[in-house]
């Protein structure tokens, strides 16, 4: 029998994705596995890849992997039609319209997120220019490369060492497991035993 894939993020969700597997019960990868610069990891019948954030959803998508961890802002963006049978309570934050010091007049938006954000400003009827950036994205606003961003906001530390303004939520985001629509009609025994698995996990830690 094949071992599932699963897509794991390598940014800051990689430590709390992790721990969900291993609450779950599974013997996932370790720091010092980590450590290696390996990105493929087999333990316990599962096939464990780290990839950027960005990419869980087009593993997944594409059938590449059956199951990963990505938070509702790259589903969104990336259009992501996987399931998403469990949310998780870790790292969860929120998307923000943020303005530059001053809150100048609406005019460009930086940021990682050019879909939602056109989503965002067709269902307000606001118009602007959208700057797609591949990071640090508030440096835009503070430097007057546009007058506005659309990024995540978590403890809102970088709001406000950079002097932002918060002018409005767009959307609440958490990551969430998904699962690809054509591996749960072929794998959907052993998916399932995973859903309930990381779900029993989840149960465990929160009432601990
Ligand atoms: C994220 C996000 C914000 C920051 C928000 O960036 O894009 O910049 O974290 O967190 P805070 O509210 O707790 O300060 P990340 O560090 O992932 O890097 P990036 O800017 O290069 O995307």
């Amino acid at each position: 029998m094949n071992e599932l894939r699963i897509a794991l993020p390598k940014g800051r969700l990689q430590d709390d994705a992790l721990a969900a597997f291993a609450a779950a019960g599974y013997d996932v990868p370790t720091v010092a596995d980590l450590r290696t610069r390996k990105l493929v990891f087999v333990r316990d019948g599962v096939e464990w890849i780290f990839v950027k954030d960005a990419d869980v959803t087009t593993y997944v998508e594409h059938g590449a992997a059956d199951a990963g961890i990505a938070g509702l802002d790259q589903i969104l963006e990336r259009e992501c039609t996987a399931n998403q049978p469990v949310e998780f309570a870790f790292g969860r934050c929120r998307m923000m319209l943020i303005a530059a010091p001053g809150a100048p007049r609406l005019t460009k938006i930086a940021t990682k997120y050019p879909r939602i954000t056109r989503h965002y400003l067709d269902a307000k009827h606001l118009r602007a220019e959208i700057v797609p950036l591949a990071g640090s994205v508030e440096l835009a606003a503070v430097l007057n490369l546009t007058s506005h961003v659309v990024d995540l906001v978590e403890t809102g530390e970088t709001v406000r060492v950079h002097q932002l303004e918060i002018q409005d939520l767009i959307t609440e985001v958490s990551p969430r497991l998904i699962v690809g629509k054509n591996s749960y009609r072929t794998n959907g025994k052993r998916l399932r035993e995973l859903i309930a698995r990381v779900e029993e996990g989840c149960n465990a830690n929160i009432q601990s």
